[in-house]
């Protein structure tokens, strides 16, 4: 993000007519919080999720169900929002979301309309009939700098970019779609100190931290599989690079028939909250949409589609 889109934030923060100033700098620079209120978790079982059939009655403990969690990622080439500054990071793949897949691969979604900040809801109309209404409120950077998460959301715009849409979208797209339907950021897991939207900005925190696990893009390049527009590569070849990284097998997705790589999904079982605990990654249980016998192209970006982010600002 440039200087003055963070110092505006700032600014923003600062002048939040909520809070005076000397809580604003506590806030800024306090010791993480430490919510949902887990303490009651002790009493319960502990195990990686979908390892273990006894049931987890508190379910603020661990997602339950949907104790499959994908971190998903993107390979894009562009994002068709470069005109409003909203640039692919160099030498990185882009987050796309934390999915939590039950058990047997099935999953659920819009799973509580009372947060529902999607404004292009996809779909429009659940499985059961249920229509999801268009979110026309705030956008949702507002709700990570009321907590004054400056660094939160400067990460996001780096990493947490979106095609075709503005990534303020695709973030609230995220959230309504896959969060609510993740127990441990249901609000009532917060108990009564709860801050509205303090689900929404431990959802992105999460999200971020999950894909921090995976730097997909140095994962292949010490492979020598870097993005280019005139060598190609076998499937066996980008799947070996990951495995042997994270020591179990992503799902790889493709475009043109199999041909053009544009996803990786991480499979992972956790131990404890999205929030704060354990991801173990495990093998896909989706079989890939890459051909194991063609080509496959991992197109370098257009130059001017990209940016390097990892410097100051
Ligand atoms: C499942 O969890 C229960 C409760 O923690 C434990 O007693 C049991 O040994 C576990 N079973 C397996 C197969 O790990
Ligand atoms: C797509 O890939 C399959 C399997 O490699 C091949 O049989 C088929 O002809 C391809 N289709 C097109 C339209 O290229
Ligand atoms: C490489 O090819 C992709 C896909 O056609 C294109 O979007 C991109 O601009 C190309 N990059 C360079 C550096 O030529």
């Amino acid at each position: 993000m440039p200087l003055n889109v963070v110092l505006a934030g700032l600014l923003a923060v600062l002048a939040s007519p909520s809070l005076v100033l000397g809580s604003t700098i506590r806030g800024l620079f306090d010791v993480p919080n430490t919510y949902p209120q887990i303490a009651s978790c002790l009493a319960q079982p502990s195990f990686y999720s979908c390892e273990n059939t006894t049931v987890i009655e508190n379910t603020c403990c661990s997602p339950t169900p949907g104790g499959l969690v994908l971190s998903t990622q993107f390979w894009d080439t562009y994002t068709g929002y470069e005109h409003q500054g909203q640039i692919l990071p160099k030498g990185s793949w882009t987050l796309h979301g934390l999915w939590p897949d039950n058990c047997d691969g099935s999953y659920a979604q819009y799973c509580d309309l009372t947060r529902q900040y999607d404004a292009q809801p996809s779909p429009a109309t659940l499985p059961d009939g249920t229509v999801v209404p268009p979110y026309t409120g705030p956008s949702l950077d507002t709700f990570v700098l009321g907590f004054g998460r400056i660094d939160l959301l400067d990460y996001m715009n780096k990493y947490w970019v979106s095609q075709g849409q503005p990534n303020n979208v695709f973030w609230a797209h995220e959230f309504s779609k896959h969060a609510t339907c993740t127990s441990t950021f249901d609000v009532a897991c917060y108990g009564p100190g709860y801050k509205k939207h303090q689900d929404v900005v431990d959802f992105f925190q999460a999200a971020t931290r999950a894909f921090k696990q995976y730097p997909t893009f140095d994962m292949l390049a010490t492979f020598g599989i870097v993005p280019s527009n005139q060598t190609t590569y076998k499937l066996s070849q980008i799947q070996t690079a990951l495995q042997s990284q994270v020591g179990a097998l992503p799902y790889l997705g493709c475009g043109k028939n199999g041909t053009v790589l544009q996803e990786v999904w991480y499979f992972q079982h956790v131990v404890g909250t999205e929030q704060f605990g354990h991801f173990k990654t495990i093998d896909s249980t989706t079989k890939t949409s890459c051909s194991s016998t063609a080509d496959i192209w991992y197109y370098e970006r257009t130059p001017s589609s990209e940016r390097e982010v990892r410097l100051l600002p």
